[in-house]
C-alpha cells in the first residue's frame, strides 16, 4: 500500500472512486490523534455527500467511528440489550414509553439520547423537564439503573464514538448532514458502541422529518440496517409518518405530561400508540421476548395495563434524581407557562395538510428549542391539544393551545401554527406506519 495522503484519499471520493478500507480506517485514526485537519474533514464530508460511499465501505467507516472511543459491555444483565433511534420529528415522546415498556417486558435499554437537531424535539430536553432528573449521571450509577430498573434514558457522558462528534460538527457547519453514508455511520457508531444486542429504527418520513420523500427514507433504512446487521446487531425499522405531530403535544413538558398520560392509561394517542406498538413488538422478537407479533403486543399491553411499564418510568425517573411521586402528581412537578390559551379555527372544514416542521420552528420561536447549541431551553412552552389530519372543526373551536412565556412570543408562534394548519376539503387518511424495513 502506498503512504496514507489524506488529500489522495478526498481526491479518490472527490472523483467517484471507492476508497480502499485502510485509507477510511486511517482517516478516521487522524481525527483521535488530530493528524486530520478540520479542512480535510469537511472535504471528506462535502466528497462523500456528492459521491456516496459504498454499503461495504459504509461498514468501514461506521466501524472505525464506533472504535474512535469506549464500547460499552454489560455482562451482568440477564436479559437482551436493546435500543430504539429515529431520525428525528415532532410530537415524537416514543422514546418516554418504549424503554419502560421493553424494560417491564424483560429487555434493557441503556439510552443514549440527544438534544433536538434543527426545528425536531429531542429525548434528552424531554427528560431535562422533569426537575432534579440527571441526564448525566456517572458510568456507576448509570449502569446501576439499568441493572436495577431495565432503562436509563441519558446523555452521552462515556466517551462514545469521538469522531462522530468531531466530523457531525463540522457536517452542521458545511452543509453535509443530508448524506446516506455520513448519516448511517454517525448514527450507528454511536449506537454500536453502547454494546447492544438489537436496535429498532423509526425512519421519519413527511414534511417534519428531515427524509421528507420516501424514495429518501428507503434507502436510509436500508442504508442503517444493512450497516446494523452487517455490523452483528440485529437492526430492523420502520417507516412512520411525520405529516403531522406525531403525539397532540410539541414542547417539552407537554411531551412529558403527554407520555406519562398514555403510560398511566389517563390519555393515549392513536398514531403515537400505533409507534410504539410497532417498535415494541419488533424489540421483543429481536430480544426474543416474543415469539410472535400477536404475543408481543398482547405482552405491550399488559404492561401498560397492569402499570409495570409506568412504574418503571417512576423508578427510573427516582432512581436519577427526579421526584418519586411524578407519574401521580405531575402537575406538581412539570411547571406550566404563565399564558395558555386556545387557538380557534379560522374556518370551519376539514383539516387537510399541516406543515409539520413550521410547528417545530413555532416551539423555538416560543422558546421551546434552540436558535444556536448554547440557548437555555424553556421547557414549559409548546402546544397541546393539537388536531390532526382528517378531524373537522367548526370556526372558533379550537384546533390546539398554546403554551407562551410571552405574548410577543404567543403571537408569532401562534401565527405560525395557524399558517401550518390548513382547512378545506376532506382528505383520504393516510397509514402511521408506512413500511416494514428488514433485511
Ligand atoms: N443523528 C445523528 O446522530 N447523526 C446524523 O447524522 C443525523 C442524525
Amino acid at each position: 500500500m502506498h503512504s496514507f495522503l489524506p488529500q489522495e484519499f478526498i481526491r479518490q471520493i472527490r472523483d467517484g472512486e471507492q476508497p480502499p478500507d485502510e485509507h477510511l480506517q486511517h482517516f478516521i485514526a487522524g481525527i483521535s490523534d488530530q493528524s486530520t485537519s478540520d479542512a480535510q474533514i469537511a472535504a471528506f464530508a462535502m466528497a462523500v455527500f456528492f459521491n456516496e460511499l459504498s454499503l461495504p465501505k459504509r461498514q468501514v467507516l461506521t466501524s472505525a467511528m464506533r472504535d474512535s472511543g469506549n464500547i460499552l459491555h454489560w455482562p451482568e444483565l440477564k436479559g437482551p440489550i436493546l435500543d430504539k433511534h429515529s431520525t428525528g420529528g415532532v410530537g415524537d415522546n416514543v422514546s418516554l414509553i418504549l424503554a419502560p415498556v421493553i424494560a417491564a417486558c424483560g429487555g434493557y435499554v441503556p439510552m443514549i439520547s440527544g438534544r433536538g437537531l434543527g426545528h425536531t424535539g429531542g429525548t434528552l430536553d424531554k427528560m431535562e423537564a422533569i426537575p432534579g432528573y440527571n441526564t448525566v449521571p456517572d458510568n456507576p450509577l448509570f449502569r446501576k439503573v439499568v441493572n436495577r430498573v431495565g432503562c436509563a434514558i441519558i446523555g452521552q457522558t462515556v466517551n462514545l464514538a469521538p469522531a462522530d462528534k468531531k466530523i457531525y460538527a463540522i457536517r452542521s457547519a458545511t452543509a453535509t448532514v443530508e448524506s446516506i453514508s455520513l448519516i448511517t455511520a454517525s448514527i450507528l457508531s454511536k449506537k454500536l458502541a453502547a454494546g447492544l444486542d438489537g436496535l429498532m429504527l423509526d425512519i421519519k418520513c413527511g414534511n417534519g422529518a428531515v427524509m421528507s420523500d420516501l424514495a429518501h427514507a428507503r434507502k436510509l433504512a436500508i442504508s442503517l440496517i444493512e450497516t446494523g446487521n452487517a455490523l452483528g446487531v440485529k437492526t430492523s425499522g420502520l417507516i412512520t409518518a411525520m405529516d403531522q405531530p406525531l403525539a397532540s403535544a410539541a414542547g417539552n413538558a407537554l411531551e412529558v405530561s403527554n407520555a406519562l398520560k398514555f403510560l398511566s392509561g389517563e390519555h393515549c394517542d392513536s398514531r403515537l400508540q400505533q409507534v410504539v406498538f410497532g417498535l415494541c413488538g419488533k424489540m421483543l422478537l429481536q430480544g426474543q421476548l416474543a415469539t410472535s407479533s400477536t404475543t408481543a403486543h398482547a405482552k405491550i399491553s399488559q404492561v401498560l395495563k397492569n402499570g409495570q411499564a409506568a412504574e418503571v418510568f417512576s423508578q427510573m425517573v427516582n432512581a436519577l434524581g427526579g421526584p418519586a411521586d411524578l407519574l401521580h402528581q405531575p402537575e406538581k412537578y412539570l411547571s406550566s407557562a404563565p399564558i395558555i390559551e386556545d387557538i380557534p379555527a379560522p374556518c370551519s372544514g376539514t383539516i387537510n395538510a399541516i406543515d409539520t416542521r413550521e410547528i417545530g420552528l413555532a416551539v423555538i420561536v416560543l422558546g421551546g428549542g434552540r436558535k444556536k447549541a448554547s440557548d437555555a431551553i424553556d421547557s414549559r412552552v409548546g402546544f397541546d391539544r393539537l388536531l390532526s389530519l382528517g378531524d373537522t372543526v367548526e370556526k372558533s373551536q379550537p384546533i390546539a393551545r398554546i403554551h407562551a412565556a410571552s405574548r410577543n412570543n404567543l403571537e408569532q408562534a401562534r401565527k405560525m401554527l395557524l399558517s401550518a394548519y390548513k382547512i378545506g376539503d376532506a382528505v383520504e387518511k393516510t397509514p402511521t406506519i408506512i413500511e416494514i424495513s428488514e433485511a
